[in-house]
């Protein structure tokens, strides 16, 4: 293990359930933990996979460890070495990365690059940025305005550095299906400026991720693209992350993908082995449903203290939302960034329906020096008293604080927390959390993977365009 495991405890929620209420749901929780296991093997089989199973994506739980495996005997040509080559190369090519996607084929990305950029990553210099590009996501919405905005910024650079790096953009475009309209609509456009700006070079200035057939895969092989990676048949969408999908932006804004699929190997381990009662995941699990089953709590607050986390927050909502919302059931997630919400959702929280179960997902340690209070001497604000505090204390007495108010009219809090924000850490929460999920699911008897849900307003759009 290369670093701290991340830390759960939900020893302020347990008060307000019966004593001993999580040993009655060990033996279900470990078929569960079974089941999501041995669904690795049966998808690993080629065997048929039986009706009520379909669709079976669990080929993200070993993962990591099979991608750290194939880099260790194959180095450069593994699939993480061919990974971190091309990246290298849309790096000294480009000073401005597009990533086009939608859900599952971003939101990972975009919860990494919130977490370990600051957020003014993009008004760097290259020489700040560590010769990284900018950064920017495209393809997850239909909003003209903001995409035109987008075309302009990266055409007026283009006109401005006519033979330079700055005014050069790379394009990664993501999508599993290949037909997602969205994605596929911002892949037009910024195709076309990026071929009108760099002729031949667009060969190697886009880099399609996308399943083994579909359009846009069928569109890559016709424009001869030097890379393209493919997204693995038994891992669905939002289960990704830690495919193609997420390693090569995230090895293209720098980020070490090694120590990202480290941890998550160390969390599947763990979630392999650790007894039920120390188990991250099957605690998780065990207690999210518990307050589901006996206090009807069908809302889970993720409650991210600082700024980094939301995204990685965003990134669960959907997680949960598309995998265990089915058939009239499943628990709503909801992320929020304290204290900024406690000044909009604190009240509802605090005094609201009965219905939340608080989960803090908690930063660690922070990056930078602290910022303190400065001493002034003008002491009207009466801030002097707290000269020389630094914000993570103020950050510490407001989770404390509001802990205890919740506690005090017995709303249920758990812990979940990082040892700090990097790679590694990043790596054990998504897995951890996609484990959950899936746990959750085969618990209540709900198929965590497809999402037949979505395909209705898709269908509808389609007819409503006359597209076939
Ligand atoms: O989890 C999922 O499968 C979805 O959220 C997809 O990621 C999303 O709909 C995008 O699909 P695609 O990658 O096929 O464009």
């Amino acid at each position: 293990m290369a670093g701290e495991l991340l830390k759960y405890s939900a020893e302020a929620a347990l008060k307000l359930l019966p004593a001993g209420r999580l040993a009655l749901l060990k033996d279900g929780l470990l078929a569960a933990r079974d089941e999501a296991l041995n669904d690795v093997e049966l998808w690993q089989s080629g065997g048929a996979i039986p009706e009520a199973k379909q669709p079976l994506d669990a080929g993200f739980i070993q993962w990591p460890e099979e991608l750290l495996a194939d880099l260790r005997a194959n180095k450069d040509t593994s699939l993480v070495g061919r990974l971190e080559a091309c990246a290298a190369r849309l790096q000294a090519a480009a000073d401005s990365l597009v990533v086009l996607g939608i859900g599952g084929s971003y939101m990972g990305m975009r919860a990494m690059f919130e977490a370990l950029r600051t957020p003014f990553h993009n008004e760097m210099t290259r020489a700040q940025r560590n010769g990284t590009p900018r950064l920017y996501f495209e393809g997850w919405n239909v909003d003209s305005d903001q995409q035109k905005v987008l075309l302009n910024l990266l055409d007026q650079r283009a006109a401005a550095n006519p033979n330079s790096v700055d005014g050069r953009t790379a394009l990664i475009v993501i999508s599993k299906s290949g037909g997602t309209l969205e994605t596929a609509v911002a892949f037009r456009t910024f195709r076309e400026l990026v071929e009108r700006h760099h002729g031949q070079d667009a060969q190697s200035l886009i880099v399609p991720i996308t399943g083994e057939a579909g359009r846009l895969r069928s569109l890559s092989n016709a424009a001869g693209y030097k890379d393209v990676f493919s997204i693995p048949d038994g891992i669905g969408g939002r289960f990704s992350v830690l495919t193609a999908v997420g390693l090569l932006p995230a090895a293209a804004a720098g980020f070490n993908i090694r120590a990202l699929l480290q941890g998550a190997a160390d969390m599947t381990e763990h979630f392999r082995t650790a007894p039920y009662e120390s188990n991250v995941v099957l605690q998780y699990v065990a207690v999210g449903h518990a307050f589901e089953q006996d206090a009807g709590m069908t809302c889970r607050i993720l409650s991210t203290w600082g700024s980094k986390l939301e995204a990685a927050g965003l990134w669960y909502d959907q997680l949960l939302s598309e995998s265990l919302g089915k058939h009239e059931r499943g628990a709503t997630p909801l992320t929020v960034v304290n204290t900024r919400d406690l000044h909009s959702r604190g009240q509802q929280h605090q005094e609201g329906r009965r219905d939340k179960l608080i989960t803090n997902l908690l930063p660690g340690a922070p990056q930078q020096i602290p910022v303190t209070v400065p001493q002034h001497h003008l002491d009207q604000d009466k801030l002097n008293q707290l000269a020389g505090t630094t914000m993570p204390r103020i950050l510490q007495a407001a989770i404390d604080g509001t802990n205890q108010a919740y506690a005090d009219d017995r709303r249920p809090t758990a812990d979940l927390v990082l040892p700090t924000i990097n790679e590694h850490a990043l790596g054990q929460l998504f897995q951890m959390l996609m484990l959950a999920t899936v746990v959750e699911g085969r618990l209540v008897g709900t198929n965590p993977y497809g999402q037949p849900g979505v395909e209705a307003y898709k269908k509808n759009m389609q007819a409503n365009l006359g597209l076939k």
